[in-house]
């Protein structure tokens, strides 16, 4: 973890998919911090147990279900979210679905369920997390991955799903940043323990040849994650919006990298 120590005492954070993985990391260090916490996902089992873990110090946390492919569920979470604690100064969208593939395996009704949960998912939060926004002040954080920087064979649906939450950060970061909100995206690379990474090297030969095609030679932490997105929430990050920032050892320099050899 950071050796920054930071505040956001008083702050209402809303983390979309926060019930696991990178999302539940990234809602933790914020309620660590001091800030309330609203997650919002489908399982309510798997919400019921994170909202638990979340609340472990006493930190002030709401677990809301809902898919974010339902506009109406979305707005319906955020809406409660900002009359129960008022303006929300932290949106994390985190969302996503993801399975390994050619791409004339994924039906369409596969490549749209993961362009819907990743791209027009954080689309529905984005755009219904706006009125309700601490405005100026809010910081708004998508949460993308490599395969929106740099093609990658077996996942035609998420490169197209992330390079459009990529340009979503750049617009919104130019419609709303007079209004003082900003908007960004972390790309996390292969990250330890996590299900993405579970789907994407289920062997010990794939994880190896992953860490070896990192620059930095090693998995990343889901720590490193939500430092960046509390370093971009705080004051650090006052005058950055629009940026793609890679948290991933360099992993999107390597090209195409994963997967290629499975062609
Ligand atoms: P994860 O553990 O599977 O977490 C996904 C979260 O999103 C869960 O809370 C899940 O809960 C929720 N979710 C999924 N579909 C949803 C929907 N339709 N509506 C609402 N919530 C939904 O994933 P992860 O591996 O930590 O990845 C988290 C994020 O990091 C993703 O955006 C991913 O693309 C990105 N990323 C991950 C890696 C990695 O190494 N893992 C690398 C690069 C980028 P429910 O299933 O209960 O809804
Ligand atoms: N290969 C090819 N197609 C697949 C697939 C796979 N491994 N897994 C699912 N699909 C297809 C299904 O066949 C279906 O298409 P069809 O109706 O033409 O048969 C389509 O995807 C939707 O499947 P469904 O089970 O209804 O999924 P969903 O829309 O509820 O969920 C997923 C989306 C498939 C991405 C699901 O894995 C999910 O919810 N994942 C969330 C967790 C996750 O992926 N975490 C990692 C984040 S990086």
């Amino acid at each position: 973890m950071s050796d920054l120590k930071f505040d956001f005492s008083g702050k209402v954070v809303f983390v979309a998919g926060g019930s696991s993985g990178i999302n539940l990391g990234i809602a933790d260090a914020f309620a660590r911090a001091g800030a309330k916490v609203a997650i919002f996902s489908r399982n309510p089992e798997r919400g019921l147990s994170a909202v638990q873990f979340l609340q472990r110090d006493g930190a002030q946390v709401v677990g809301l279900t809902g898919d974010v492919r339902d506009p109406s569920a979305v707005a319906g979470a955020l809406s409660d979210v900002f009359t129960q604690w008022g303006a929300i100064d932290v949106v994390v969208s985190g969302a996503a679905g993801n399975f390994v593939a050619p791409a004339v395996n994924i039906s369409p009704n596969g490549f749209k369920s993961v362009v819907d949960i990743d791209l027009l998912g954080t689309f529905n939060v984005l755009r219904a997390a706006y009125p309700c926004l601490r405005a100026p002040g809010a910081s708004l954080i998508n949460i993308s991955a490599p395969q929106g920087l740099v093609p990658m064979p077996m996942q035609a649906h998420v490169c197209a799903a992330k390079a459009g939450v990529d340009m979503l950060t750049k617009v919104l970061a130019m419609e709303w940043g007079p209004q003082g909100i900003r908007v960004n995206s972390i790309v996390p690379g292969p990250i330890d323990g996590t299900e993405g990474m579970r789907r994407l090297t289920p062997t010990e030969a794939d994880r190896q040849a992953v860490a070896s095609a990192v620059p930095l030679r090693r998995f990343g932490t889901v720590e490193a994650v939500a430092s960046a997105a509390l370093m971009l929430s705080s004051s650090l990050g006052e005058y950055i919006t629009g940026v793609v920032l890679p948290v991933d050892g360099g992993a999107s320099l390597a090209g195409p990298g994963l997967f290629s050899s499975r062609l």
